[in-house]
């Protein structure tokens, strides 16, 4: 008996390298190591108290049992409202499925329409589960680079330039993780009406930053009417409402996709959790100030990371307009020696960081960039000082 007995579809896909480094992280600092992690996805806040409050009276009230598959129907409504006030979205609450966070929600949408061998497109940088999931589903991810340079954007005409027959899905995340880069309306629009010419393809929107975002108010591609009927959008309180425990994502879709995922999620999970269903209703239903003031925090640690980034020599940082990562490009330590320990990629120069400065980060090959490093700064300003203090000393001397 051993790991050759698992099923191939296990060796498909890899493991998430993000929750890899705080593995690691967690296990120095058990070892009585202060370790700054800087590799983690969720906001270092709270959740609201008035959510919390809200958890509870729901287990007091008796809502202890299963759901119905999609949701609870008074949340399935109150994402409807959501949809169409704050993202100028047209999904009637039976188009609605909530599911036990985004990515439970992407994974559905996947395994709704995914046959082996379609292609998805997918910019790069990705968030790292979307190769993965599309891997798992028997798909093939193709990959649209972008860099530094341009803000990690892509245009429409590279993403029309790598179509085929066999195309069936584009998967975005805008404001994006890991760059926090956050496409504009006119972008949108631009790439909605290339794909507007090719209605074979669905467009999947992830659109769980939404609410984190220092440039603009957020939108979604799916208000322009030219491919609505074919757009995905996924969303969640994980991010908006520090909410990354209670496992709640949903999304807006085609009622016959809308349908499938219930189908598949009615045999995998019977739905989400009772009491997170009724604690994220509140979330949506209720002022949106905790999420500004959140917000407000995330982009006063941005500025002092893009400070920090740029007293680094040799390291090319964008400017992140969302979302609380920056994604800067170290590629010029790749090959070089740092205080005798030989650099061969970025995932070598993330444990150097880790095992020198105690600085948990993780590399960019897992999100399709091997030259990157990604930083969360969903951490105290003080705690961002240290780990720079102590990245800035471990990098000198190249
Ligand atoms: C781009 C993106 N989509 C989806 C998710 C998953 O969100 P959830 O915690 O609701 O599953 C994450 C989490 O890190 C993310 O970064």
């Amino acid at each position: 008996m051993n790991e050759t007995n698992l099923a191939d579809r296990v060796s498909y896909f890899n493991e998430s390298q993000t929750l890899e480094m705080a593995k690691k992280a967690r296990e120095l600092a058990a070892e009585g190591t202060k370790v700054i992690n800087l590799s983690l996805g969720e906001p270092d806040f709270q959740t609201p108290p008035h959510i919390i409050e809200s958890a509870k009276d729901a287990m007091d009230m008796g809502f202890t049992k299963y759901t119905p598959v999609a949701g609870f129907l008074d949340l399935r409504e109150a994402i409807s409202r959501k949809f169409k006030l704050e993202n100028n979205l047209d999904y009637a609450p039976d188009q609605i499925v909530v599911s036990c966070g985004a990515k439970h929600s992407i994974m559905n949408v996947i395994l709704s329409l995914i046959n082996p061998g379609d292609e998805v497109i997918v910019p790069v940088p990705y968030w790292v589960s979307y190769s993965e999931m599309i891997k798992l589903a028997s798909g093939i991810p193709v990959f649209v680079d972008s860099n530094v340079e341009n803000n990690y954007k892509s245009k429409a005409r590279d993403f029309e330039a790598v179509i085929s027959d066999k195309t069936k899905m584009f998967l975005f995340s805008s404001p994006c993780n890991p760059s926090g880069t956050v496409y504009s309306k006119n972008e949108l629009a631009e790439i909605a009406e290339m794909f507007s010419k090719y209605p074979n393809i669905y467009i999947v929107s992830d659109e769980i930053y939404e609410h984190i975002n220092f440039v603009s108010k957020h939108e979604s591609i799916g208000q322009f009417k030219s491919i609505a009927d074919r757009v995905i959008t996924v969303n969640g309180v994980a991010k908006a409402f520090a909410m990354t425990g209670w496992r709640i994502g949903y999304i807006g879709a085609p009622k016959f996709i809308a349908k499938a995922c219930e189908k598949i999620q009615g045999q995998f999970t019977s739905g989400a959790n009772s009491i997170a269903q009724k604690a994220a209703l509140t979330a949506i239903s209720t002022s949106l100030e905790p999420t500004k003031k959140m917000c407000h925090e995330f982009l006063n640690r941005r500025n002092l990371v893009i400070k920090r980034l740029g007293e680094l020599e040799h390291v090319k940082a964008n400017v992140p307009e969302g979302a609380f990562y920056v994604f800067p490009d170290f590629g010029y330590y790749i090959g070089k020696t740092i205080k005798g320990t030989h650099i061969g990629s970025t995932k070598d120069l993330c444990y150097y960081l880790l095992n020198q400065a105690h600085v948990s980060t993780v590399s960019g090959e897992a999100f399709g960039k091997k030259d990157c490093i990604r930083i969360s700064y969903a951490t105290s300003e003080s705690e961002l000082n240290e780990a720079f203090d102590k990245i800035k000393y471990a990098l000198s001397g190249v």
